[in-house]
């Protein structure tokens, strides 16, 4: 089978200041479908920069990175932005959702964008937040939510789409020990269903259960 992601040679030096910073270093991997890689590593270790780069949301300093065959560095902002909105799914340490939208809203957004009817929208986003336990606060607004709910709102955002690939950003790091893990395990049961892949940057180990390969991260590289 071929891979869904292939990176080879990865770097990214950040030139801004007067001394550049290498983030992204030498990172090469394959992703499949249905592969889970937990990725760790201390902050500031290169692991935002990495799922940037793989989001097509930074430039790429070296290397390249496939994402079903297509070279990410050669799309244009616009494919870019097709690319994030069908095929890749981002989930955000601090949820990033629209806080005028109702978690129903906030969910469909990405599907109407898609230029999907909105009640079909709004079916699809109300099954997700069921799955992951949310169905009774559907008209709530993020602040009337609390950080583990917003969060999985975050997540059935990334999802609604069905992309084949889930990039996760420290998505427990801001939860208590007793709701990541509700959130880990739902966020497994739905992947059962599912052939998406996903990548996850983290410092929570409970991610061991649900990962297919662990990596760990330094100074932009893995060790
Ligand atoms: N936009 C940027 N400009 C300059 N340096 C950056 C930028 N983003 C990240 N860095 C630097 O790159 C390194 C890796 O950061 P990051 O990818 O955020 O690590 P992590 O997510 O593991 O904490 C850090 O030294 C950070 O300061
Ligand atoms: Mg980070």
């Amino acid at each position: 089978m071929s891979s869904l992601l292939s990176i080879n040679g990865l770097e990214k030096v950040f030139l801004e200041d007067s001394n550049p910073i290498s983030a992204v270093k030498d990172i090469s991997f394959d992703l499949r479908e249905s592969e889970i890689l937990v990725i760790f590593g201390r902050s500031g270790s290169g692991k935002t920069t990495l799922l940037h780069l793989i989001a097509g949301l930074e430039s790429i300093s070296q290397g390249s990175i496939l994402f079903q065959s297509n070279s990410i560095n050669e799309m244009s902002p616009d494919e870019l932005t097709l690319l994030r909105r069908d095929n890749i799914g981002f989930v955000y340490q601090f949820h990033h959702l629209v806080n005028e939208f109702t978690a129903i809203e906030n969910v469909s957004l990405p599907l109407i964008l898609n230029g999907s009817k909105r009640y079909k929208a709004n079916n699809k986003a109300k099954i997700l937040l069921n799955n992951f336990g949310l169905g009774h606060r559907e008209n709530h607004k993020p602040s009337e939510l609390s950080g583990g709910e917003r969060q999985r709102v975050a997540i059935c955002r990334a999802l609604i789409n069905e992309p084949s690939l889930v990039l996760l950003d420290e998505p427990t790091g801001d939860l208590d020990r007793e709701t990541a893990e509700q959130v880990i395990k739902e966020l497994k049961d739905y992947l059962n269903n599912s052939k998406a892949s996903l990548i996850i940057a983290t410092h929570d180990k409970n991610f061991e259960k649900i990962a297919t390969s662990i990596k760990t991260m330094d100074s932009g590289i893995f060790i």
